[in-house]
């Protein structure tokens, strides 16, 4: 895949702020009141009120790491493809960071959290819209870990650049990094090149046909491998008695 420099359209609208709730809340505040062009870009030096997948908070140092929110307006998105949104994400940070830094291995953990040797180092919250059956507008809302240190020692199983190479990396070069990456696969959804999208999230993902140990809602321990991510973005587990079964990111958790 060709990378340009630096992205073209993601970004030209950037609004820089020291402090915010949340870079998703003031995106969706924007579009309530105004009409911000497609690629708009708000990243935040400190971020008080973080919000994490499944209801979660994210915690982020002020002016150590990433926090921003990118505007998108994926119209040729139907709704069953909206999981892509999460894919061309969650590639796009891994891209970035292993063209930063090529010793190291970043590999995406389902659906969209971003981990370096079984440590979590970034994660995504898309917040969309939908207008019949097809996409409206999404906002990508990422946060990644750069120069907070020791970070392990408030979030157990975390980690940041900082912690990896023991020395302070710089946000703003990082961040352009990740928007040309997201620019340029974001070309290859609008193509609805969704074999490229497939491809690359199944080279970087996780325990991809490995077998490893999952916790079911139950309580239930099971050893399986992951074989398969359905379109809608269940993972497709396969049990040593060679049954399949889909779950939802509620359903299991992976025990590592
Ligand atoms: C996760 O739970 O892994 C998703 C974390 C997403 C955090 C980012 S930081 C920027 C944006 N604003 C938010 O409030 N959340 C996202």
């Amino acid at each position: 895949m060709t990378m340009a420099q630096s992205p073209v359209f993601l970004g030209k609208n950037r609004i820089r702020l020291s402090e915010v709730s949340s870079t998703n809340d003031f995106l969706q505040d924007l579009l309530s009141k105004t009409s911000p062009i497609e690629g708009t870009v708000i990243s935040a030096d400190s971020q008080l009120q973080g919000r994490g997948q499944l209801g979660a908070k994210w915690f982020s140092d002020s002016y150590k790491n990433l926090t921003f929110s990118v505007y998108l307006e994926p119209v040729f998105l139907a709704a069953s493809e909206l999981f892509y949104l999460s894919k061309m994400s969650s590639i796009a940070i891994v891209i970035a960071l292993q063209r930063l830094y090529p010793k190291e291995k970043f590999l995406i953990k389902w659906p969209n959290d971003i981990y370096h040797e079984n440590k979590k180092i970034a994660g995504i919250l898309i917040e969309n819209a939908l207008q019949n059956d097809h996409v409206k507008h999404a906002i990508l809302g990422i946060g990644l870990n750069v120069n907070t240190e020791n970070i392990s020692t408030h979030i157990p199983a975390a980690t940041s650049l900082y912690d990896i190479f023991h020395s302070v990396q710089d946000r703003e070069y990082v961040l352009d990094q990740i928007l040309t990456c997201i620019e340029e696969l974001y070309s290859s959804l609008k193509t609805k090149d969704f074999t490229t999208i497939d491809n690359l999230y199944f080279d970087n993902l996780l325990y991809f046909n490995q077998m490893c140990w999952f916790e079911l809602q139950d309580g239930q321990q099971k050893q399986g491998k992951v074989v398969d991510i359905e379109k809608s973005g269940l993972l497709v587990v396969e049990w040593p008695c060679l049954e399949r079964e889909s779950f939802d990111v509620k359903q299991l958790k992976w025990i590592f």
